[in-house]
């Protein structure tokens, strides 16, 4: 195996061995899950990307993820993002899928605002439009090595507020179903996340978190935006532009995303399977805890 560095504080692309190795050798398999753990972000190119390919080297990694009320396909472990509709013909203007991808395009790391949250997260960009459509990670990890001392210890303990509302409510307050509101109370997670496998904390943001506990409302709100501005400046992003047979797994522990817009009269299909912290080797017991308090209340 091959790793070739995207950015200097993460991520790499994986030369040398593919998903199928992932899928089939369990060799293969532990090279490719510490590589996982250190990196945060894997990329693979020319892959033959299948629908079942994608989940069944996402299940390698621990329990899948179900898509939520108000997916398209709720229920399945497929979550389907594109500007289509049922006839492949692009969607009207007025379409909610355009509202989901503007939603996408603020930075955010998957599945935070539910009691389980995602560990991670394997994309593949099915139709690619020929200009824009990127998706942009950093590095929560790096993010956190960048404070200094005082900060880290002011919010190491700290327990911050993800609400699916929150992020919603910033492009349409009126995009969420009263299904999907009753479906996603908001959950109690903690501002940091520990991967026990190699003691490397991050800071777990996400435009999905509206307070922390504790804080003042105000004060709570102002220091998370300068968490994520100081998270998220260019310098600190890799921007992975789409070719055909990507797939990337990240870290949804150590990292934040976001999609970049694309010209309206093209389409863009991403199909994302979704790894759950539900039943998964390895994660930090903080989190666990109050997943825990959340789904037995
Ligand atoms: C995702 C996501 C953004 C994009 O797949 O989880 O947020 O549009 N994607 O690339
Ligand atoms: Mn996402």
């Amino acid at each position: 195996m091959e790793l070739v560095p995207l950015h200097s504080d993460f991520g790499a692309e994986v030369k040398g061995l593919d998903l199928f190795d992932a899928i089939c050798d369990a060799t293969a398999y532990s090279k490719i899950r510490a590589a996982f753990d250190e990196h945060s972000v894997l990329l693979w190119r020319k892959q033959n990307v299948t629908d079942d390919i994608q989940a069944t080297f996402a299940r390698a990694f621990g329990a899948l993820e179900r898509t939520k009320v108000g997916s398209s396909g709720h229920g399945s472990f497929y979550s389907r993002m594109n500007n289509l509709g049922p006839d492949g013909q692009l969607v009207s203007p007025s379409d909610r899928a355009l509202l989901i991808a503007k939603a996408n395009q603020l930075w955010h790391t998957d599945s935070s605002f539910k009691a389980w949250p995602a560990v991670a997260s394997v994309l593949s960009a099915r139709i690619i439009p020929s200009d824009g459509g990127q998706t942009e990670f950093v590095s929560t990890r790096a993010a956190w090595n960048r404070l200094d001392q005082a900060s880290r210890d002011q919010l190491i303990d700290k327990v911050a507020i993800h609400s699916y509302a929150t992020s919603r409510n910033q492009i349409d307050p009126a995009m969420m179903s009263e299904q999907e509101h009753a479906a996603l109370p908001p959950v109690r997670k903690p501002l940091t996340w520990l991967n026990p496998v190699n003691g490397h904390r991050a800071l777990y943001l996400a435009a999905h978190v509206g307070a922390i506990e504790g804080m003042d409302k105000h004060d709570g709100q102002a220091l998370l935006a300068r968490l994520m501005d100081e998270a998220t400046q260019s310098e600190y992003r890799y921007s992975h532009t789409w070719e055909e047979g990507d797939v990337l797994l990240w870290d949804n522990r150590a990292t934040m995303h976001r999609g970049r817009p694309w010209k309206g009269s093209e389409a863009r299909s991403i199909v994302r399977v979704t790894i759950s912290a539900s039943d998964y080797d390895g994660v930090d017991q903080a989190v666990l805890g109050l997943a825990e308090q959340l789904t037995t209340a």
